[in-house]
């Protein structure tokens, strides 16, 4: 067995699994979060997509163990208790999902998109997600909530920016 003590949406948790255990059944069976989904299991579909210190990964092809001591984003801790995220309200918004099934992949693509590239064209948010496949929709949905969710992320960081330099609130 190997112990693992990730840091899973801001909270340290530890387990202790067979070594050829995965992130993604690490996360789903041990830890409960069932957000990231077992689609293809082979890293062709994105289903399973979570940020892993910053970067989007697919949890089905990284072992448990090489998540140890990394802190890991699931969907599941993408709201706060008051609020959705802005990209789940757009989302939510835009009608940009059917089924769902790629839907956690798809919005943890996006937020790692966003926190590295605020204001991204539509194309680069098209290569931002095109490792998570999605058998409903067009992804123009998609796209335009990712743009709307984007926006708003940029306001609310400039309405914050007077307060955080000591200026005017
Ligand atoms: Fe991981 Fe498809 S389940 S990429
Ligand atoms: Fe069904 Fe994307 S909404 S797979």
């Amino acid at each position: 067995m190997t112990d693992v003590t990730i840091r899973v949406n801001g909270e340290l948790r530890a387990a202790s699994v067979p070594p050829e255990t995965t992130l993604l059944t690490l996360l789903r069976e041990r830890f409960q979060l069932t957000g990231a989904k077992l689609g293809c299991d082979a890293g062709d579909c994105g289903a399973c997509t979570v940020i892993v210190d910053g970067k989007p990964v697919n949890a089905c092809l990284m072992l448990a163990a090489q998540a140890d001591g990394r802190d890991v984003l699931t969907i599941e801790g993408l709201a706060t208790r008051a609020a959705l995220h802005p990209l789940q309200r757009a989302f939510e918004e835009h009608a940009s999902l059917q089924c769902g099934f790629c839907g956690p992949g798809v919005i943890l693509s996006a937020k790692a998109l966003l926190d590295e590239n605020p204001d991204p064209t539509r194309h680069e948010i098209r290569d931002a997600i095109a490792g998570n496949l999605c058998r409903c929709t067009g992804y123009t949905k998609m796209i335009d909530a990712i743009e709307h969710a984007a926006r708003e992320l940029r306001k609310t960081a400039s309405d914050r920016l007077p307060v955080e330099r000591g200026g005017l609130p």
